[in-house]
Order: structure tokens, then C-alpha cells, then sequence
């Protein structure tokens, strides 16, 4: 035993002293080529896409696989070749068994990168259930005004939509599929029906069609071409294509959608509509793609992402790929719902619930019924557990609680209620779902603002209510017109805005599986997306030879900027990008801005001296940027004026540091406004402003951009706002039309940032099995019946994580199991991501691929975790946060 110990420690001595060479952060030249998403990311065991450099032609990638299945064929077992990327990105798809060792691949010649296959979700929209037509949203975003005025309908413009398929027997889809005047011409499944889960080797039977059984793809088509009478979609008679690769359960996975992605470029889509998205970089293979596209002329319009209710950076991969448009939702104006009434020693109230119940469930009481708390003996009101008491010929008031909708319906309707009103957050009240067959009572939801009302009714004496009115009714939203709470924000991992352009995208009313009623109303930026893809398909009819640049920036300059009802400043550009679409506008454009939105980084520190009658202390971080306005008139000269609008400034943690979801926004309240020294400020260099620029001419003017200086920069704000550019054509005062450029910055220096949570959140943490903490982990520690788990967290995305195992000189013996990730999100905080974890049992990889493994002999050991800062150089020690735990031993 002493003998094999000392042995092992002399062979660990060496490898530990290369390990310790072969860190990153000291002799990493490149990233490495097998990309290792984050811990706690779903990939398919034994999938990788690999990658090809540029230069492979459709037959040079067909050799490659070829020559990568001889090659695979004598190391590899079972294996097989799948999808082949020829056009834009180029390789091919290898499905093994989890065993498969990615170095294989990356050892094939002509090999760029090599990525596990994640399995991928759509941007999950959330129902809501109600059926009443109601498209009044064209009116506030110009759309209605471009049907009645400008006819157009977007014939001509070739829309391909990737998503879960399409109910094209839906009457107001065509009701046809490549026949003959049918709008569907385009388009293929990828997937079939059941993509199996977890299969080293799933068997893809793709149908003959890409006919939906999710719902999803039929909604967001409907959005962008349903031709009515019930759904008025945008671009009615634009030629579309459907590219399937979401199967009927939700699932789906990267090789897949990049085939799918890919089909729909190949047909020679215009545009391409994308509701779909994963946490990611803009380095991501799916990102990439979507660059590549971009940049050869295709459009592509991305849903921003559904987790805005984490806070910033939560917008997904493919949004935050270089030029694609990414769009964020906004509420839709007015609701359906239904009216109750409840009366009791309180008072009467009528209150406006929203529906999840069935359609066929009606909550409709004419005459007041009477009204209780749904409480069981232990004080339960979740309606998680039978109840064991009668509410016979009752309504139960229920709370929120972790069950569905349809336990609580059900546990009710065997207590004999005769209906539900469930009392739960905003966040979910208009997507509690659709109760099932098996529950028989009606079901609303009212938001917790009326929760207390309600428990006070009910518990100080008898209370009822009463729903007379069997309609619904449409019911305006206060928060109509707002940016929606599940909106992903920005910005980008490299602080580029998140968000292009909002468009509504909370309680749309569109097409649905015909089986399932053929209608239903959801929520989410998967709404939101093909909203601006409809406008862009206008817009690319009204100007078929813009380019995909062009067509981003006219969305984007001539969109509305968003106002905070309380603070009465714009909302952050992080946000709603540069707000609310305007189609009248864009598609009336004459004059083209470039670039559309400015980044402003960490901008300079300096002293600013020359803009005359204005005070500013002596050291502020400004910036000096150029726009470039292009006269698109052919006859008029246009005059130029240039206003300033600032935003709410926005931060991601709490004042005493630790992370804060939601975003905490700057004022709070509109009464501390009047110190301008805590909002940018904006001043024109240019004094030629003034003067005019000539028909199809286009003019340079400098603008001087100020951070705030009044704000803390321990506080860590992102602050914003936009360049309002008045433009007067001729002589008449009444041709005007306004421009938006937003810009944003981090008002501090953005690279220095810590990227691990801060001490105070608990993070780092050793725990043992019981996922408890130890203060001393030298007597107990990791052995043979306990393994012990380093948790950290990241509180923004890194391009770098390196986890290692330190022996009792704090040399490095190797790196922790999942201890080396690139490209790194920040985790979420109430979501599943909530942390990283990297197992601590004495296992260790010598080696920064992970695949050479040993194990370490009994001793003390310390894990250390190395992140890259923002913008940090991979090679550069002092760009690394470091963090060094206590001491634990390892038997
Ligand atoms: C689809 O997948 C997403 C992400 O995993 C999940 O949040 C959502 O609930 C799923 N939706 C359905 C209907 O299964
Ligand atoms: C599509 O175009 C045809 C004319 O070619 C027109 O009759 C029809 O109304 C258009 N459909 C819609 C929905 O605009
Ligand atoms: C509710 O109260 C108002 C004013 O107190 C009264 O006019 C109304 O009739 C009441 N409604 C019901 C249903 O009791
Ligand atoms: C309805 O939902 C409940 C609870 O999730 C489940 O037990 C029941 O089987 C479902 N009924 C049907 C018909 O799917
Ligand atoms: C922002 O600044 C960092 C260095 O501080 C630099 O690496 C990065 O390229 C800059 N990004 C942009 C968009 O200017
Ligand atoms: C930091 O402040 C937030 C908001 O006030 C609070 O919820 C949180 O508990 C605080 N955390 C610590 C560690 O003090
Ligand atoms: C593991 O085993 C050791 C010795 O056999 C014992 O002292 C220790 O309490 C055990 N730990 C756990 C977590 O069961
Ligand atoms: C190892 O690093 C830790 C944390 O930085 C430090 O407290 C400890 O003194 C170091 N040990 C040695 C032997 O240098």
C-alpha cells in the first residue's frame, strides 16, 4: 500500500508541474478546439458537429465525411454520419455512443472546431386561454395604416420560418402545401415526431411534410400570413417556407436546427424567422450560421429569449449573433377576460380575471354563489393537496404553489367546489394553461394584487361572487404597451445592445393545430419575432434592393422609443433595443442612418474642455462618435436637428453588491430626476449641423457622449439612451420624420469586473453530499462515501473558466471533473441554472481536454477557480479572477 502511494505521488509531482504549465492562463495560445459548454447544459452524449474551415466546398465536405467515417470506422465503434452543412457553415454531424472521444474528431484533417450537439428547446411561449379575435396591436405599430394606405401584403418577398412545423390545412394558411398558387412552397421536416431523448443514436424519420403537432410553428405563422377573417396576419401574400425542426414534444437539438436553418438559405429565403433560443455567445455554432447568413444577404429576425425576469445578459443564442435582428416583447394593449364580482364584508369589487380554464368551461354565475378560502385542516390554501373538508356548491380562492393548475382544479372539483379563482404572480396569471378533460369546473386567475382583498373577503365573513357577464370582455392593460416582464435584456456577453426592435408579443391572438380549435392566443418573444419578420417582409416589398443591414437599421431608427410611466425616461435600450416598431415609418423612410445603435463600452476617461457654456468637472468617461446620415430623397435637400433622450440607467446587482434579478433601474422614482449629473448626457461637435444635405447626399456628424458622473461607479450601472434626429425635408416645416440611434455604456471600467458572485451571496462553497457547508474539511472531506461538490457561481459570462485541483504548495495537480469551460453564461437565479458545479471525489484531468484522467493520492488539496474578465486576454494572468477555497482532504 505505502509502495502504490508513493509511486502515484512521485508520478503526480510531474504530471501536476505540466498541468500547471498547460493552464490557460498561462501557456493556452488558442482555445481549444473541442468547445465544452457549461456544466448543467444538455448536450446528446456521443454528438458532435464537427466543423470544417471555410475553404470546403459541398464536395470537399463530402470527402471529409467520407474520410471520417474510414477513419472513425477502425477507433470507433457504432457510429454514424448525419446531417452535412455545405453552404455556409461547413462539416457534418457524428452521432456515436457516449463513449465516443471527441478527439478523434478534432484530429481529422481540415478540422476547425468540434461541438457537442445541444438538445435545444423552442422559446417556450406560454398559453393563454382565451379565443376572442382581437388584432387591435396593428394600430399602435403602424401596420394597419400600411395595409389601408399602402397596399402592400408582401407578395413577391420569400419568408422561411424555422420552428415546430405548420397546420397548413388551417383555412386562413391556404389550406394547401406546394400546390400551385399555395402560399407554401418552401420548406421540409427535419425531425419527425418523436425525436427520442437521451438515444446515443436517435432514429430522425423526418415526415413528408412539416406538419406541426406542437402548435407553436402554426401561431407564429399566422402571425406573419394568416389571411383572416379571424387572424390578420402581416405579410398575407409573401411566399412562405416551413423548415420543421421541432418535434412534438418540445424537443430538438443543434445538428438539427443548423440543418434546418440551413435548408431555409438555400431555398433562397428573403428572411428567415427564428423563435427559438438557448443562453449562449455569439460564437455558438448556430450563432455563427446565422452571421454567415447575414452576411449574404439574408435577413434573419430572432425572439430575444423569455428570461427577462432574470435580469441582464439573459438574451439567447442565436439574438445575440452580429447582425441579426433580435426582438423584444411588449404587451399587447388589451386583453380578454372575464368580469367577476366578489361582495363581502370588505365591500364589493369587480375584478378582471384572466381565463386558463378550458373554453368549453365558461366561468359564468349569474347570481352570486358563495365564496371560501380553499384551506385545508394544516392551513394549506395551495390546492397542492386534497383537501379534507366539503366545498360543495362553492368557489375556492386557491394561492400559488408548486402544482399545476389542473391538481388544484381537480383537487377542488373532488371537494365538491363548483369553480376556482386562483390567485397567483403577474408572471403567471396569463399563462397559468389550459386546465384538461378531466377537470369539469371553471378555472380563472387573478393576479396578487387582489390577493389580499380576496383573503380578507373570504376569512372575515361570509363573501360571495357572482360572474353575470357569459362574453368575455376586452379589458385594457395597464402595462399594455410596456416592455413584458419575460422579455430577455441585453446586453451581449461583449456589452453589444441585446434587443433591436420590440413588437408585441404578450397575448397574440393567432392560428393554431386545427384538431385543437384552430385559435389560441400565447405569450412570448416567439410572438414577438415573427411580428417584425411580417414588417420586414413589408418593408423588403417596399424596397427590394435593401440589404439585410438596411432593412435592420430602418426598423430600428425609425422604431419608437419606449417611456417609463413612472420615471417618464425612455426605456433602457438593453431593454426594447431602440423600442417599439413603426411600420408606416419605415417603410416611408428617406433617409438611412448608420450605425444604428453605439456602443459606447467602457468609454474614455478624460477631461472634456471644449464644449463651450457647458460645466463639466474635470475627469468624466465620454465617448466621441460618428452617425452617418444618408439623404435617400432624390429631389429634396434635408435639414438636420439632433435631441437627446436619456434612459433609465439599469444595473444587475443590489446596492450592497449581490445580483439582483430583475434589473434594478435608475430613479426609482420620477421626483429624483432633477440631478442631471446622473443621467448622459449628448452634445453635437458638429456645427455644420445646421446646414442642409443635398438630395442623395449623405453628411458625418460627431456627437459627444457623456456618462452619467453623478452615479456610483461601485453601483455598476448600465446607462443609455438615444440620438433623436429631427429630419426636414424642403422648405415646407410639416415633412418631418425622427430618427433613433440608442447608445448604451457601462459606467465604470466593464473588463475589471469580478465575473464569480461576490463572498456575501455564499458563492464559492464546498458541500458535501447533504449539500451542507463544513467549516473544517481537513477530518471530513472527500472519501470513498462522500463526494464533495465546489459550487460557484457566475454572476456574468466568461470566455473562460478553469477549475483545478491545488496539492498543499498550491501547485496545480489538474483539472476538477467539467473544471474547463468556454464561453461561459451567467447563471440564472431562478431558473435551473442557478449554479455551477464540479465534483471534488480525487479524480482529475492532467490535461485542458479533460481526457486524461487520474487519481490523486489521499492528502490535503485546495480547488482554485480561474474566470476571465470581460474582454480579457486568454493568456493573460491578471485578466483572471481567482479564487482559492479552504482546505479539504481527499482519502
Ligand atoms: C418546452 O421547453 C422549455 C425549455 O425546456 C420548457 O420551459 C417548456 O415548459 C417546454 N414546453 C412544453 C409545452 O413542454
Ligand atoms: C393577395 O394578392 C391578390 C392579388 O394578386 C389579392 O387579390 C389578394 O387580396 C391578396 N391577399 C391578401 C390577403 O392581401
Ligand atoms: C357594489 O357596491 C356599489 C357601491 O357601494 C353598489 O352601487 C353596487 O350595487 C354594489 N354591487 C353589488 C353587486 O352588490
Ligand atoms: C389531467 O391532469 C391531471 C393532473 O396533472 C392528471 O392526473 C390527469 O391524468 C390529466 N387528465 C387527462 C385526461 O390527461
Ligand atoms: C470594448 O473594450 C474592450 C477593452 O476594454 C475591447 O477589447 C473591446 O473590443 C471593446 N468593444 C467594442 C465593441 O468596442
Ligand atoms: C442585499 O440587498 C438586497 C436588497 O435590498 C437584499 O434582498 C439582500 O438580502 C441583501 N443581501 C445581503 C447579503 O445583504
Ligand atoms: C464515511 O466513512 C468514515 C469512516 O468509514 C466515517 O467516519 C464518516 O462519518 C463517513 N461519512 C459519511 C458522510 O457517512
Ligand atoms: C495557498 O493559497 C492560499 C490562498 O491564496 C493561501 O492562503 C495559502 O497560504 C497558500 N499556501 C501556500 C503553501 O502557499
Amino acid at each position: 500500500m505505502y509502495v502504490v502511494s508513493s509511486i502515484l505521488l512521485f508520478a503526480i509531482a510531474l504530471i501536476g508541474q505540466q498541468a500547471a504549465q498547460a493552464l490557460p492562463a498561462e501557456s493556452n495560445r488558442h482555445l481549444h478546439k473541442i468547445f465544452r459548454y457549461p456544466t448543467g447544459t444538455s448536450t446528446r452524449s456521443g454528438s458532435y458537429i464537427v466543423e470544417l474551415h471555410a475553404e470546403h466546398d459541398a464536395r470537399a465536405v463530402k470527402a471529409a465525411s467520407a474520410k471520417a467515417r474510414s477513419i472513425l470506422k477502425r477507433s470507433v465503434g457504432q457510429f454514424s454520419i448525419g446531417h452535412h452543412y455545405d453552404s455556409v457553415l461547413k462539416g457534418f454531424a457524428v452521432h456515436a455512443n457516449e463513449d465516443l472521444d471527441p478527439e478523434h474528431l478534432a484530429r481529422l484533417p481540415g478540422v476547425r472546431r468540434v461541438w457537442p450537439v445541444r438538445r435545444h428547446n423552442i422559446v417556450d411561449s406560454r398559453p393563454v386561454a382565451h379565443t376572442s379575435i382581437y388584432s387591435g396591436q396593428h394600430r399602435h405599430t403602424g401596420v394597419e395604416r400600411v395595409m389601408r394606405e399602402l397596399g402592400l401584403d408582401g407578395r413577391g418577398v420569400k419568408i422561411g420560418i424555422v420552428d415546430s412545423g405548420v397546420d397548413y390545412t388551417h383555412p386562413e394558411l391556404g389550406g394547401c402545401w406546394k400546390t400551385p398558387g399555395c402560399p407554401w412552397q418552401n420548406g421540409k421536416d427535419f425531425i419527425g415526431d418523436l425525436h427520442v431523448e437521451g438515444d446515443a443514436n436517435p432514429i430522425i424519420k423526418p415526415n413528408p411534410t412539416p406538419m406541426d403537432c406542437y402548435g407553436h410553428g402554426t401561431h407564429v405563422a399566422g402571425i406573419i400570413a394568416a389571411r383572416g377573417p379571424r387572424v390578420t396576419g402581416i405579410a398575407p401574400n409573401a411566399t412562405l417556407g416551413m423548415y420543421r425542426v421541432i418535434d412534438c414534444q418540445n424537443g430538438s437539438s443543434d445538428d438539427i436546427i443548423l440543418a434546418g436553418i440551413e435548408a431555409a438559405y438555400k431555398d433562397g429565403n428573403d428572411i428567415i424567422s427564428l423563435s427559438i433560443g438557448q443562453q449562449g455567445w455569439s460564437e455558438d455554432p448556430v450563432s455563427v450560421l446565422c452571421e454567415n447568413i447575414v452576411k449574404r444577404g439574408v435577413v434573419v429576425v430572432v425572439s430575444a429569449s423569455n428570461s427577462g425576469y432574470s435580469g441582464l445578459f439573459t438574451s439567447a443564442s442565436p439574438a445575440v449573433a452580429n447582425g441579426v435582428i433580435s426582438v423584444a416583447s411588449i404587451d399587447n394593449w388589451e386583453y380578454t377576460g372575464t368580469q367577476i364580482e366578489v361582495d363581502g364584508k370588505l365591500g364589493n369589487q369587480t375584478i378582471t380575471a384572466s381565463v386558463p380554464s378550458n373554453d368549453k368551461l365558461r366561468f359564468f354565475f349569474e347570481k352570486p354563489v358563495p365564496l371560501v378560502l380553499g384551506v385545508t385542516a394544516k392551513g394549506s390554501a395551495n390546492g397542492c393537496s386534497a383537501f379534507d373538508r366539503s366545498f360543495k356548491d362553492k368557489v375556492v380562492v386557491i394561492g400559488s404553489g408548486k402544482c399545476t393548475v389542473n391538481e388544484k382544479a381537480i383537487n377542488a372539483q373532488a371537494a365538491g367546489a363548483i369553480g376556482v379563482v386562483l390567485v397567483i404572480p403577474e408572471v403567471q396569471a396569463l399563462s397559468a394553461g389550459k386546465t384538461n378533460s378531466t377537470v369539469r369546473i371553471p378555472v380563472i386567475a387573478v393576479d396578487t394584487s387582489h390577493q389580499q382583498y380576496l383573503i380578507d373577503s373570504v376569512t372575515k365573513g361570509p363573501a360571495t361572487i357572482a360572474a353575470p357577464k357569459r362574453e368575455l370582455v376586452i379589458v385594457e392593460d395597464p402595462a399594455g404597451g410596456q416592455v413584458s416582464g419575460l422579455s430577455s435584456n441585453g446586453p451581449t456577453p461583449e456589452l453589444a445592445i441585446g434587443p433591436v426592435v420590440s413588437a408585441p408579443g404578450a397575448n397574440i391572438y393567432s392560428t393554431y393545430l386545427v384538431a385543437n380549435g384552430g385559435y389560441d392566443t400565447k405569450s412570448g418573444t416567439s410572438m414577438a419575432a415573427p411580428y417584425i419578420t411580417g414588417v420586414a417582409a413589408l418593408l423588403k416589398q417596399a424596397h427590394p434592393d435593401y440589404t439585410p443591414a438596411q432593412i435592420r437599421s430602418t426598423l430600428a431608427t425609425t422604431a419608437k422609443p419606449l417611456r417609463d410611466p413612472k420615471t417618464h425616461l425612455n426605456i433602457h435600450p438593453y431593454q426594447s433595443g431602440s423600442g417599439l416598431v413603426d411600420a408606416y415609418a419605415a417603410i416611408t423612410t428617406r433617409a438611412q442612418l448608420f450605425p444604428s445603435s453605439v456602443i459606447l463600452n467602457n468609454t474614455d476617461i478624460g477631461t472634456l474642455t471644449s464644449i463651450p457654456n457647458v460645466h463639466i468637472p474635470g475627469s468624466v468617461r465620454w465617448a466621441r462618435r460618428t452617425i452617418t446620415i444618408q439623404n435617400s430623397d432624390a429631389r429634396r435637400p434635408v435639414r438636420v436637428s439632433l435631441t437627446h433622450s436619456a434612459a433609465d440607467s439599469l444595473t444587475a446587482w443590489h446596492a450592497n453588491g449581490t445580483l439582483a434579478p430583475p434589473v434594478r433601474v435608475w430613479p426609482a422614482e420620477s421626483s429624483i430626476i432633477g440631478d442631471k449629473n446622473k443621467l448622459p448626457q449628448v452634445f453635437s461637435v458638429d456645427s455644420q449641423i445646421s446646414s442642409s444635405i443635398g438630395p442623395r447626399q449623405h453628411r458625418k456628424i460627431d456627437v459627444i457622449i457623456v456618462a452619467p458622473y453623478g452615479l456610483k461607479e461601485s453601483e455598476r450601472w448600465f446607462y443609455g439612451g438615444f440620438l433623436n434626429f429631427e429630419l426636414t425635408w424642403g422648405g415646407s416645416g410639416d415633412d418631418v420624420q425622427t430618427y433613433v440611434v440608442p447608445y448604451a455604456g457601462f459606467n465604470g471600467d466593464f473588463s475589471k469586473l469580478d465575473v464569480l458572485a461576490e463572498p456575501t451571496s455564499g458563492f464559492p462553497q464546498i458541500v458535501d453530499t447533504d449539500l451542507k457547508t463544513h467549516d473544517d474539511l481537513t477530518t471530513f472531506g472527500a472519501a470513498a462515501n462522500n463526494t464533495l461538490t465546489l459550487e460557484y457561481r457566475l454572476d456574468l459570462p466568461s470566455r473562460l473558466v478553469a477549475v483545478t485541483l491545488l496539492d498543499r504548495r498550491n501547485t496545480t495537480v489538474g483539472y476538477l471533473p467539467d473544471g474547463y469551460i468556454e464561453y461561459a453564461t451567467r447563471n440564472m437565479q431562478d431558473e435551473g441554472s442557478k449554479l455551477n458545479e464540479v465534483e471534488i471525489s480525487g479524480t482529475v484531468y492532467t490535461d485542458h481536454k479533460l481526457s486524461k484522467k487520474i487519481q490523486v493520492p489521499s492528502g490535503l488539496y485546495r480547488a482554485q477557480i480561474k474566470a476571465l474578465r470581460p474582454f480579457g486576454d486568454v493568456n493573460k494572468a491578471s485578466d483572471y479572477q481567482t479564487w482559492v477555497s479552504q482546505i479539504f482532504s481527499i482519502a
